[in-house]
């Protein structure tokens, strides 16, 4: 099948690449010219392991192909999978949707055969609807059909989350385009995917609905940790014995920093709009978000508390700023509220991440990027572990800190307080116990 991605970012690189390697001619497109240009010549824009390896097989393979011009794109392509942002409005819970009704429009004048127009980026409920009037001034309506996909891949697990999705969800009332859909997908249904078909709009909630209550599990368990340092009880042990209740399951249950990233804070806010639009109070969700805020401070105070309040000029080393491990994405990461703030208080920061150099604290006082664990390290006040990457898990800190006091803050929970104890290291975690 000919297949259009519109937008090529974490979502329509991915999911390209991957429906090319199934076998279809794909074109991604993207109005960033500079970002079509690299990948073009195989160089990929985002850390995402395995997908430079993918890009560069079906690019040889002639099914892979890049392209900033959306009007050719569209015209050569009998499916059209819109990808582009959608971020929170500014001043607003509401979702931005500036991108995908420019798309739309564009769409609207490119169409010369029936097309199916597919939303894969993360829409409100009705957004669908509002796709098929503005394309619908231009076009008769046999002319095309829009359906509802959304993308339940993760950041860093992206390439494995879609071929073997746990569930693949299409939404549309059109026999004939579900009938091509499941066909493009059939590849990954044989493997053992669900395929749900659903009415548009209920796919467009199923998405925000998972969203929203995975980012209340985390929520969840972090308020338990509260409790739990406490109650001098250890959050593993309550984490284990809950997971292995099949109604709840383990995922999503290990506390941590407060989520962050590109989906969770964004889709949060969205569906409480939604709801307000729709005179339904999503109450349980507008906590959520508001314990989530609250955790960055939580977690500051604890820093301060660990640093007896003196914070100006300690040295504080962070393993990792992205929101979670394996992704470069900085987007809502808790790390963009806590280190201007200790830069304010006159801390002097050194990071570490394995995908390099953020520009995010480019300007702030005191912040600087290590390009080794080894400098980030050295002669640390307080190490902060912020992110959960493997190769943060087995550090000999006496041998790389090389400080006679040391005192490590692991916000993921990676080490056992036993074994940090026994080796004489200051060592604070989260939900067990200060
Ligand atoms: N990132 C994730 O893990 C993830 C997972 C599931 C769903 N989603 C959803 O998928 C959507 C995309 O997310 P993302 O993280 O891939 O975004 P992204 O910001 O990484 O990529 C979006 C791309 O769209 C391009 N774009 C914008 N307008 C365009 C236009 N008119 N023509 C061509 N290109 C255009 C931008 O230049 C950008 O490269 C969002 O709705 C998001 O909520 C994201």
């Amino acid at each position: 099948m000919k297949l259009c991605m519109i937008g090529t970012g974490y979502v329509g690189l991915v999911s390209g690449v991957c429906f090319s390697d199934l076998g279809n001619q794909v074109i991604c497109v993207d109005k960033d010219l500079a970002k079509i240009n690299k990948l073009k010549n195989g160089i990929i824009p985002i850390y995402e392991p395995g997908l430079e390896e993918l890009v560069k097989k079906n690019i040889k393979n002639k099914r892979l192909n890049f392209s900033n011009n959306l009007k050719e794109s569209i015209k050569k392509s009998d499916i059209i999978f819109i990808c582009v942002g959608t971020p929170t409005k500014r001043n607003s819970s509401n979702a931005d949707l500036k991108q995908i009704y420019n798309v739309a429009k564009e769409l609207s004048k490119s169409i010369n055969k029936f097309k199916i127009i597919i939303t894969k980026s993360t829409v409100p409920v009705t957004t669908g609807d509002t796709i098929e009037n503005i394309i619908s001034k231009k076009n008769s309506k046999k002319k095309f059909s829009v359906l509802s996909n959304p993308e339940f891949l993760r950041e860093g697990e992206a390439i494995r989350d879609f071929i073997y999705p746990d569930r693949i969800v299409v939404g549309s009332n059109d026999t004939k385009s579900n009938k091509i859909l499941k066909n493009l997908y059939s590849p990954l249904i044989a493997k053992g995917a669900n395929y749900l078909n659903t009415s548009r709009r209920a796919a467009e909630l199923i998405k925000y609905a998972s969203n929203a209550f995975l980012a209340t599990k985390i929520t969840f368990i972090n308020e338990i940790a509260n409790l739990c340092e406490k109650t001098n009880i250890n959050i593993d042990d309550i984490s284990i014995g809950m997971g292995l209740d099949q109604r709840i399951g383990g995922r999503f249950l290990r506390a941590g920093p407060a989520y962050g990233g590109s989906c969770f804070p964004k889709d949060t806010k969205a569906i409480t709009s939604t709801g307000d639009n729709f005179k339904t109070n999503l109450t349980v969700i507008k906590s959520v978000i508001k314990s989530n805020e609250d955790r960055s401070k939580l977690l500051l105070k604890r820093v301060y508390e660990i640093l007896n309040n003196k914070i100006k000029n300690k040295k504080i080393s962070f393993l990792g700023v992205t929101f979670k491990a394996n992704t470069d994405d900085m987007r809502d990461s808790s790390s963009l509220k806590m280190i201007p703030a200790l830069s304010k208080k006159g801390a002097l920061i050194r990071y570490y991440d394995p995908t390099g150099f953020k520009k995010e604290f480019k300007k702030h006082k005191n912040v600087n990027y290590s390009d080794t664990i080894i400098k980030c390290l050295y002669k640390a006040d307080l190490i902060i572990i912020h992110t959960e990457w493997n190769d943060f898990k087995s550090l000999d800190f006496k041998k790389l800190v090389k400080n006679k006091k040391i005192m490590i803050f692991d916000m993921r929970n990676l080490y056992s307080p036993k074994k940090m104890i026994k080796k004489n290291l200051k060592y604070f975690s989260v939900g067990r116990g200060l």
